[in-house]
């Protein structure tokens, strides 16, 4: 079957509660998105996962949940203040702003002219002279506006992990190569948000700054590089719809002297998911040179200090749900009828089992099907209980939202030969079996 639009993605996140436009009732704010009861735990399944992957399961790992709006003299030294910026034109004509680098014009040229069109009235001559525009959020800490209470919002978690590089060794004695991870919000003034979640303004990242001596920064490299495919894998992404990308010295950001971007065939086409970042002791000497704080570590057997290098991997939580939701969206045929599935990955699936009773007049069989739901909800979590609609009707909404398994309790589960026993339908497969209660939980706990 052909791979899913991009109108198929967010029409489906829409109508069936993942992701809503942000302020929807308001008309929307450009760049925001708001999450829907799926959309929050496929985004929370995620990140759990993400969590359970690098940190949990690893002995080499630790975790931060640092501030939102940090000192401002952070992203001072961090060299956003200076150089965070796209260059932006405007149009004189219609007062359309546009990243210069995205304009179709720049792209096929290569450089920006006065004659490039404004792709939003369509009038050659009109774009002003580019200028750099700063990403960063501003705000005011305290009551008064000026720019003593000047602060950020963070455009990157990354950098409440450098600043607690010494609190975390002081207090956690890590022997290097060791990491710290931190998940949370991100905020970006992008110029053009667009293409869904893909481009937003305010955004969840989940990162690590790997810390090794510095000799040892190409083989964590490498290492590195393994990881994210296994994670790609966990994602359900296949392997031939990612691609490295070896990012040349020009466009690497002001920080990396190398850098790897994951790239993905998302339905907008190859684009980044994650990037890989080898940011040597770019941030740990700057916050060094502009606190007066040794960022030395000192190893426990007495051998030299050293300021440790870093390898980054980076990831963004939207992308990844966008490549996920793409990986997953399949249409196949039953019974001569197209049917739309998300063959989501069992650990993302919001919800991973569906109870139906098969008539909901027939109190006794409610009754019994309650039984079951709350035997599953102690065990699950997430259950749905539907009991509404025709059963075929039912199992293309719960296939529709990547429900791995629906449980039918029907007359046979209450007499006759089938007693205590109920249908399980398979998501991927469309196939149904008949499983005895008491072997529910261990039949749907694993795919
Ligand atoms: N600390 C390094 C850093 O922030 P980045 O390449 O700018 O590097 C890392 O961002 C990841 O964050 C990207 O690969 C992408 O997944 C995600 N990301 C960046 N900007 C984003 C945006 N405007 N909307 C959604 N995700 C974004």
């Amino acid at each position: 079957m052909s791979e899913p639009k991009l109108e198929d993605i967010v029409s489906l996140a829409k109508r069936r509660g993942f992701i809503f436009p942000g302020s929807d009732v308001y008309g929307g704010l450009s760049g925001t998105w708001d999450y829907g009861p799926l959309g929050v735990q496929l985004k929370r399944n995620i990140m759990q996962l993400w969590w359970k992957m690098f940190v949990d399961d690893r002995d080499d790992m630790l975790g931060v949940d640092a501030a939102i709006i940090m000192n401002p003299k952070v992203w001072k030294a961090s060299g956003h203040v200076d150089t965070f910026t796209d260059p932006l034109t405007e149009c004189t004509n219609c007062g359309a702003r546009h990243r210069v680098d995205k304009l179709p014009d720049f792209i096929e040229r290569g450089t920006f002219d006065a004659q490039s069109v404004c792709p939003t009235c369509g009038k050659k001559g009109v774009l002003s002279e580019p200028r750099q525009f700063n990403m960063m959020f501003k705000t005011n800490v305290g009551p008064v506006d000026d720019e003593n209470s000047l602060a950020y919002l963070r455009p990157e978690t990354a950098q409440g992990i450098f600043t607690n590089f010494k609190n975390v060794v002081d207090t956690s004695y890590p022997d290097v190569p060791f990491g710290i991870a931190q998940q949370g919000k991100a905020f970006r003034n992008e110029i053009s948000p667009r293409d869904f979640v893909f481009r937003s303004r305010e955004f969840e990242q989940m990162e690590i700054e790997y810390f090794v001596h510095p000799e040892q920064w190409e083989t964590a490299f490498e290492e590195w590089v393994k990881r994210i495919h296994e994670w790609c894998k966990a994602l359900g992404l296949p392997d031939d719809m990612v691609h490295e990308l070896e990012v040349p010295e020009a466009d690497r950001a002001h920080y990396s002297k190398r850098t790897v971007d994951f790239e993905f065939d998302f339905p907008i086409g190859r684009e980044e998911l994650l990037g890989l970042a080898y940011r040597t002791d770019f941030d740990l000497m700057n916050i060094q040179n502009a606190s007066g704080k040794s960022m030395e570590y000192r190893p426990k057997d007495g051998s030299a200090p050293f300021v440790p290098h870093v390898i980054e991997p980076s990831f963004g939580v939207e992308r990844a749900i966008m490549a996920v939701l793409t990986a997953a969206y399949t249409e196949d045929e039953v019974n001569g009828e197209k049917r739309v599935f998300l063959k989501l990955p069992y650990d993302l699936a919001p919800i991973k089992v569906a109870v139906c009773p098969l008539a909901k007049n027939k109190p006794e069989l409610v009754a019994k099907a309650r039984e079951v739901y709350d035997m599953l909800r102690k065990e699950f979590g997430q259950v749905l209980w539907v009991d509404s609609g025709n059963i075929g009707k039912n199992y293309r909404k719960m296939d529709e939202i990547g429900v791995p398994y629906v449980v039918t309790v029907d007359f046979d589960t209450l007499e006759g030969e089938q007693k205590d026993t109920v249908t399980v339908r398979h998501r991927d497969t469309t196939e149904q079996e008949r499983v005895e209660i008491t072997n529910l939980v261990p039949t749907l706990n694993r795919p």
